[in-house]
């Protein structure tokens, strides 16, 4: 495992082309002091629009670029679709996949997000895998077997593709995204406990994140949680006070 943290910043949607472009002019000098006195891995991951720009405005810094989503083909007739190859070319080197608020979640086609994946791992971008239950789940109490069925189906998956390196797995519940609501200190322990225990069956090195509703109040609970290597950011990541002090606090 590696020891470093790792903070995703995913912008999803809440900066166009010029606030993406001028929220990392004003800020990327004071971002790379806060990197040098904290280092974790921070990963900036704009809409498609944005990636060119901030790979442009991140050369030679610390911070690593990473998209939001890809397509599960190689090439063709996919309008809207943007592929895996054009992703590298850009520059990331990370890539969030199967995020509730995309049309391809674990549960709505595992064959899809399978696919994403393969795209990402043929180019050498490491995956973000994001898994969690829906809120209907979480209420009727089935979060253990939804997990441990999402869980085992990619790490079967994984084992036969020998990823090269660490693919980073994180657990966003549904309900809890944008909610300011979190799991329990005793539900986050039980679905670390399945990954772990479905990673070393199959062989696989991977890091486990937390995403949903983190920020500077919730993370003086989630920062305490063994097993943890870091956290997705939604909202929180756009404010740079607020994504500096969850920086700071994570160590
Ligand atoms: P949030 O989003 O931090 O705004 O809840 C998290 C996510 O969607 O990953």
């Amino acid at each position: 495992m590696q020891n470093k943290k790792f903070i995703i910043a995913n912008w999803k949607m809440y900066f166009s082309y010029n606030q993406a472009t001028a929220w990392l002019e004003k800020n990327k000098k004071e971002l790379e002091t806060c990197l040098q006195k904290n280092p974790i891995t921070l990963i900036i991951c704009p809409s498609f629009d944005a990636l060119a720009p901030t790979a442009q405005a991140l050369t030679k810094s610390t911070v690593a670029l990473g998209a939001q989503d890809c397509s599960p083909h190689e090439e063709g007739a996919f309008t809207g679709q943007v592929c895996a190859q054009s992703l590298q070319e850009l520059g990331c080197t990370y890539c969030i996949v199967g995020h509730n608020e995309t049309q391809i979640t674990w549960k709505k086609d595992h064959s899809l997000l399978l696919n994403k994946i393969d795209r990402l791992l043929e180019k050498g971008i490491t995956p973000i895998i994001c898994f969690g239950e829906t809120e209907e789940e979480h209420t009727a109490h089935t979060t253990e077997k939804s997990i441990t069925e999402q869980i085992t189906t990619l790490c079967r998956f994984l084992q036969q593709k020998k990823p090269s390196k660490q693919i980073l797995l994180a657990y966003e519940p549904q309900w809890a995204i944008g909610s300011g609501k979190i799991p329990t200190a005793t539900e986050l322990e039980i679905t670390i406990k399945i990954v772990q225990n479905s990673m070393a069956q199959h062989s696989l090195l991977g890091s486990i994140l937390y995403g949903g509703s983190v920020g500077i109040e919730t993370l003086t609970i989630l920062k305490n949680i063994p097993g943890l290597d870091g956290f997705l950011l939604g909202k929180a990541s756009t404010d740079f006070q607020e994504l500096k002090k969850v920086v700071s606090l994570i160590l």
